[in-house]
């Protein structure tokens, strides 16, 4: 039977597993019609695509240049902030974001943060006791890491649901999701509101500067500039944008692989010093983001095809994470697995620069699961949970859950 990729198909997205191990054995770089994009599925393959200069991040610039008209006016106001986010951007341009950004978000700055992030995690559980039935991703995985970006960003703590409903439509333009109506005009007016929102915001740290990473990246500078405000604007989007609904998927997706392998969380619980090999394993084995976009920079041969300049590439991570020839026993999860050289969090120039976050609020999450409940049993069967549809999110929407304490 020849290769077909549709991610919309719904047994595809509970579980591309299969047929990614059929790509990636047959077809690791996959033209796919479907998607009019390569679709690349190997290790090896991933890594270099991620790695080389053969390949643009932008992916914006072509993407609006072929809209429609009509669309094109909804793209503007999107365009004016996203296009500015160092995701999208190629050096030298993103070499100096990210320089500006680095002194806001690094490990020394997170590490700073864990008071922080066991307070959260702790009232949130805190607020749950006495039911013994939530929903894992509204209840906790959701407001975790907002609370977290919310708190380190200076954005008050009644303002979640806003923020979560402006993140929300802001991922119809970003996520990439293929059954949305309207996603361009729901995109603007996220964009819009989220916009107002932080020019104030930094309109007032330029006026009172506080301890918080929005008035550390007012005050970045490097040898020839600052950010500007549409910038900062941007950056803190960004930050609000990739600093929550990835870790909420990672944690949500951590404990649907728990809930169907319950040695490896009774192992967890007998081995607690494991907690940092687990949660690498949580990203690898069925991590939160699905695939990460390219755009041939210029024509070329890979994996047996020619590659003509301005197409576009889906770097498949949840694929290349399970790669025989990198992880042994690629479909097994195992919380002591090292090395583990999974690419969740990209490669290159763009390494997600977030991770130590991710990684620490992941840890602190888990440490406090794990005391707290015996186990945490899915209370719906797997197949009928509403998985995200988009080429970037990997994970549900609500995960009912039995606590067990
Ligand atoms: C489990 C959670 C997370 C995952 C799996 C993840 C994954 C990724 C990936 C794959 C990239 C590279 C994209 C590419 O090469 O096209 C990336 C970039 C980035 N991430 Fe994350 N991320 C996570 C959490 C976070 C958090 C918590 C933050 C911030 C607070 C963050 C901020 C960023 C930023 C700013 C970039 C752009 C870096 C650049 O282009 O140089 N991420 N992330």
């Amino acid at each position: 039977m020849s290769l077909f990729y549709d991610p919309s198909n719904p047994a595809v997205l509970r579980n591309p597993h299969a047929l990614f191990a059929r790509m990636r054995a047959e077809d690791p770089v996959h033209w796919s019609p479907k998607l009019s994009s390569w679709v690349v599925t190997s290790h090896a393959l991933a890594e270099s695509v991620l790695a080389i200069g053969d390949f643009s991040s932008d992916r914006l610039s072509p993407f609006y240049k072929q809209a429609e008209a009509t669309d094109r006016a909804k793209l503007n106001e999107i365009m004016r902030y996203i296009s500015l986010w160092l995701v999208f951007r190629n050096p030298p341009e993103h070499t100096r974001l990210r320089r500006l950004m680095n002194v806001a978000i690094n490990p020394g700055v997170v590490a700073g943060l864990q008071p922080d992030i066991a307070s959260i995690v702790d009232l949130l559980l805190e607020e749950l006791k006495g039911r013994d039935e939530i929903d894992f991703i509204g209840d906790f995985a959701m407001p975790l890491p907002a609370l977290v970006i919310m708190k380190m960003l200076g954005v008050p703590r009644d303002m979640l649901f806003k923020m979560k409903e402006w993140s929300d439509d802001l991922i119809n333009f970003v996520g990439s999701p293929r059954t949305v109506e309207d996603k361009y005009e729901r995109a603007r007016r996220g964009v819009i509101a989220m916009a107002d929102f932080f020019s104030q915001l930094v309109a007032e740290r330029r006026a009172q500067p506080k301890n918080d990473i929005l008035t550390y990246l007012v005050e970045a500078r490097d040898e020839q500039s600052a950010l500007t405000d549409d910038e900062l604007v941007a950056a803190a989007m960004l930050m609000l944008f990739a600093g929550h609904e990835t870790t909420t998927n990672l944690l949500g997706n951590a404990v649907m692989a728990l809930h169907a392998n319950p040695d490896q969380w009774e192992h967890l619980r007998q081995s607690p010093g494991s907690i940092e090999s687990a949660v690498e394993e949580f990203l690898r084995f069925d991590g939160p983001v699905l695939s990460t976009a390219r755009v041939v920079a210029r024509s070329h041969e890979l994996g047996g095809h020619s590659l003509e300049e301005g197409q576009r590439m889906f770097v498949m991570l949840t694929a290349a994470n399970r790669d025989p020839k990198v992880f042994d026993e690629p479909d097994r999860l195992d919380i002591g697995r090292k090395p583990n050289r999974h690419v969740t969090f990209g490669k290159g120039a763009h390494f997600c620069l977030g991770a130590p976050l991710a990684r620490l609020e992941a840890k602190t999450a888990f440490n406090e699961l794990l005391k707290r409940f015996q186990r945490i049993e899915v209370a719906k069967p797997i197949e009928e949970l509403d998985w995200i549809d988009a080429m970037v999110m990997r994970g549900v929407r609500a995960l009912p859950v039995r606590l067990h304490r």
